[in-house]
């Protein structure tokens, strides 16, 4: 997740109104929550040292501060400028890998939100042809296609060279680009990440989202899939990928700022929670294959490494420990290996018997959580392989670790990991997948079916998302409640206490998740009439133990709240309230699962008027032990 920006202008404006620099600069502020790995722009206009004229910076959070002090031989008056600020996927956060990204004679620039996936293709070809690729980006071969398009077809100008380039890529994108022949049109186009454009007299605009552009108009138009876009002072122009003139939807909007910054919504965890299918999907992409086949970039270990593993730790802490949690079942049940999971500040000082035929993966969202990074570094020490999943690209574990999987979530926000919880057990199932396809203990066939499945998980996981609604009754009827107990056997069983821990930290709620076949040896105690308890009930194979738990509690007077397949009514008849979810296979379920437990964390968190961003005594990163 990166964040783009572009602006146009003509002559007829003063600068003061609408200065080029000013306007990238504090666009790429107000986009830098989705990256700030690097910054950089590119400006196009007369009086500097070249027509095209670009700066980049890779110093984290003061990559934009680093950019505003080396703005010399830049355009003295420039007619048009295009920024970006970079979360890093596909090569290390420096500086030749920040964008904008330019051609081999530096006359285009070019900045991209996405990932093209056939990239290493392209660029063998274009390398062959003669270009120069200097970065170790995905996102450099759009700006040497274009090149080639446009030297191959100077008449179609700009916008053609970048509709015939699009034309060769597959992945997603949002993309911006300029060349100092056309020096006041800047063209976009859209597949998958997000791009928005605006309209003033005499300027146009274009970036990732609203916030960055608001305050210069409230008249916007979102780009389609498959669009192409050509950006001059003052008017914009849609095109589909073959040239055919197309109207863009234009898009009103009155928020104000800090409203914006948040889509629209009320504080960032809801808006990071609906931004779940696409952190799922971004997790997903471009490591399943069209033929069924799994591929793990990113993990540096071989496959000779992976068959001689014969032991798995999982450490973590927090929603991480509940998603590694998930993982257990699924590594176990598809690859046949032994998983153990402890929770990192554990782990180290018990003297774990680990060596050199032990993986031990570390999840962590920041990559930075002291006790998991201590916990991977012992592993390390004691002659394990080390595995991290991590949301944050070149973070300490990442740097600690013998391969990296991340996630692909985006920067979270909101203190209660929501979407990069959801991302974290999409990639470990993948990783259990990996492992059962490296060492052949599932079927072609069998790992087709999980495949398919697993390639349906971000459209469920949008379907849950629709149940807000109905979560939200629920959560109104027991508002008053001062405790709940969460329930859940076997992959239920993590979502149960990540249900808990959600309700917990944001609401302040007392909230307990237990095993359900555990309940009897001692925590029914607490059962009494009126005791709220919520359980996973949705199908698999442990779903008649499940019910027959559910009983023993109901029959103590608790209020039932069952998580439900659509559909189940012979579910519902046991509950006094559904949170209704799509199914899927059993080993997947977690991952749509545990939404509506976020949900109605969510949901009772503003019952009752508390801040579900920044909850009491939390950090986003633990950086003590
Ligand atoms: C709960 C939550 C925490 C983190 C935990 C680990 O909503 O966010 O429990 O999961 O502090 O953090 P990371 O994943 O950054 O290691």
């Amino acid at each position: 997740m990166c964040g783009i920006i572009g602006i146009t202008r003509g002559p007829g404006l003063d600068a003061g109104e609408c200065e080029v620099l000013d306007v990238l600069v504090e666009g790429l502020a107000r986009l830098e929550y989705r990256g700030y790995d690097s910054a950089g722009l590119a400006l196009v206009g007369p009086g500097g040292d070249d027509p095209l004229w670009r700066v980049r910076a890779a110093n984290g959070t003061r990559s934009l501060d680093d950019l505003t002090k080396r703005t010399e031989g830049a355009p003295a008056d420039p007619s048009a400028g295009i920024g970006h600020t970079r979360w890093a996927t596909h090569g290390r956060p420096n500086e030749e890998n920040a964008h904008p990204h330019t051609d081999c004679h530096g006359h285009l620039a070019l900045v991209h939100n996405g990932i093209i996936e056939n990239h290493v293709e392209l660029s063998d070809r274009l390398i062959a042809d003669g270009h120069h690729l200097e970065s170790e980006t995905d996102t450099e071969v759009l700006a040497h296609l274009i090149e080639s398009h446009l030297a191959a077809h100077p008449d179609e100008g700009l916008a053609g060279a970048v509709r015939a380039a699009l034309a060769e890529v597959r992945g997603a994108f949002a993309l911006a680009v300029v060349h100092d022949s056309e020096p006041d049109v800047i063209v976009a186009a859209r597949r998958v990440s997000p791009l928005i454009m605006g309209v003033s007299d005499g300027a146009a605009f274009l970036a990732s989202d609203i916030p960055a552009i608001l305050g210069l108009t409230h008249d916007f138009f979102i780009l389609d899939d498959d669009r192409v876009a050509e950006l001059r002072p003052g008017v914009i122009t849609v095109t589909t990928l073959e040239g055919e003139p197309v109207e863009p939807a234009p898009l009103h909007v009155d928020w104000d700022l800090d409203a914006a910054r948040k889509d629209g919504y009320d504080d960032f965890m809801a808006k990071e929670m609906h931004e779940q299918p696409k952190a799922v999907a971004d997790t997903l992409l471009d490591r399943l294959l069209p033929d069924g086949t799994l591929v793990l970039d990113e993990v540096h270990l071989t496959n000779e490494q992976f068959r001689g593993i014969t032991k798995v730790f999982v450490v973590a802490c927090g929603s991480s420990y509940h998603a590694g949690l998930m993982a257990k079942y699924a590594i176990e049940h598809w690859a046949r290996l032994p998983v153990e999971i402890d929770i990192s500040s554990e782990f180290r000082y018990r003297n774990p018997v680990v060596d050199e035929h032990t993986l031990v993966i570390g999840v962590s969202q920041s990559g930075e959580t002291v006790d998991t990074f201590q916990a991977v570094r012992e592993a390390k020490s004691l002659g394990a392989k080390v595995l991290i999943i991590t949301n944050v690209v070149d973070s300490s574990m990442a740097r600690e670790g013998d391969a990296v999987l991340y996630t692909r979530a985006g920067p979270e926000i909101g203190v209660a990991s929501t979407k990069t919880h959801l991302a974290q057990i999409t990639a470990l199932e993948v990783l259990a997948l990996y492992l059962a396809q490296v060492r052949e203990t599932l079927s072609p066939a069998e790992a087709r079916g999980l495949l398919d499945a697993m390639g349906s998980l971000p459209d469920k996981v949008a379907e849950a998302m629709t149940r807000g609604d109905a979560v939200h009754a629920v959560a109104e009827r027991f508002r008053d409640s001062p405790s709940f107990i969460f329930l859940g056997r076997h992959v239920g069983y993590p979502v149960a206490l990540e249900g808990a821990l959600k309700l917990k930290e944001i609401s302040y709620l007392r909230a307990e998740g237990f095993p359900a076949g555990e309940l009897k040896h001692g925590p029914i105690a607490l059962v009494e009439p009126g005791t709220v308890v919520v359980c996973v009930a949705t199908r698999t194979p442990v779903w008649e133990k499940v019910i027959a738990n559910v009983a023993e509690v109901k029959s103590r007077g608790a209020s039932v709240v069952l998580v439900a397949n659509d559909g189940d009514e012979e579910t519902a008849r046991h509950a006094d309230e559904v949170l209704w979810v799509p199914a899927t296979e059993h080993l997947f379920a977690p991952v749509i699962d545990v939404v509506p437990m976020q949900m109605f964390a969510h949901s009772m968190a503003r019952l009752h008027g508390l801040d579900v961003d920044r909850p009491r005594n939390l950090a986003k990163t633990v950086t003590v032990e």
